[in-house]
């Protein structure tokens, strides 16, 4: 059975204390609400994952992510956090190939296939993100970039690896637009996903790994795209940030 998870990405916000309010906020609601079948991951800053590792610690269902790493595993690359310091923080996920990183910061397949390896080198599991741009959408263009996405990217792992990971399809012109892929959109990507999946590493693996959507996910919309059949939970921007929001996110995954 995969597992239903849903990804809180914070992006660059919340202070540091504002960070540890959040969490303190969270802890305190999941407390009265039974969602340990969901597994809920806070992707933060990287100056919040100590703090925010230790206090999870011993929540049920709880964990942390960075949001990058370094493709390198160390050495004289000022400002970089490598994937070591991030599994030293107690973090066990990272996500890797976000949308934002791959064109505000020029991050490109092979890159991201080089990160995706250091990560799962230092037991980090990535949360590997995938989605076509607008102009790949209209040109009919989708089901072939996200192919050559996860080939370039990813296939180079060997089964044993690939099962670890965590998909998240987040199509780029639905992200902070307020625009969210419809249901029909989003199962017919996920399902187009799982069978290349099925092609390259067979069908037990094809539905057993987890896949997100991510892109204008909020409470209102949340339940009719986790319900489709192949679609895992989410990866959560913007309504994130509210806890309360991002618990009745959680929330909404059928039981
Ligand atoms: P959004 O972001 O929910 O604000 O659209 C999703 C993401 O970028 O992961």
């Amino acid at each position: 059975m995969r597992k239903k998870i849903v990804v809180g990405n914070w992006k660059m916000n919340k202070t540091y204390n504002e960070g540890i309010e959040f969490v303190d906020e969270i802890i305190k609601e999941s407390l009265s609400h039974s969602t340990d079948d969901v597994l809920k991951i806070i992707a933060t800053p990287y100056i919040h994952l100590a703090a925010i590792a230790n206090k999870l610690e011993h929540l049920n269902g709880f964990e942390v992510a960075a949001q990058n790493c370094h493709h390198n595993p160390k050495g004289a690359y000022t400002g970089e956090i490598s994937a070591a310091m991030i599994e030293s923080t107690g973090a066990k996920y990272v996500i890797i190939g976000h949308s934002e990183r791959r064109l505000y910061s020029g991050e490109n397949n092979n890159l991201l296939a080089q990160k995706v390896n250091i990560a799962l080198a230092n037991n980090l599991t990535p949360i590997f993100c995938i989605g076509e741009n607008l102009i790949e959408r209209n040109a009919n263009m989708h089901l072939e970039a996200i192919k050559i996405q996860l080939k370039e990217a990813l296939f180079h792992l060997p089964s044993k690896d690939f099962i670890k990971l965590i998909l998240a399809y987040e199509p780029v012109w639905a992200i902070g637009t307020g625009v969210t892929a419809t249901i029909h959109q989003a199962q017919g990507m996920h399902n187009y996903i799982r069978s290349e999946i099925n092609k390259k590493y067979g069908k037990e693996i094809s539905t057993a790994i987890s896949i997100l959507y991510g892109g204008s996910c909020n409470t209102k919309n949340a339940k009719e795209l986790f319900d489709c059949i192949d679609v895992d939970g989410g990866l959560i921007g913007g309504s994130s940030l509210i806890g309360s929001e991002y618990l009745a996110i959680v929330n909404s995954i059928k039981k």
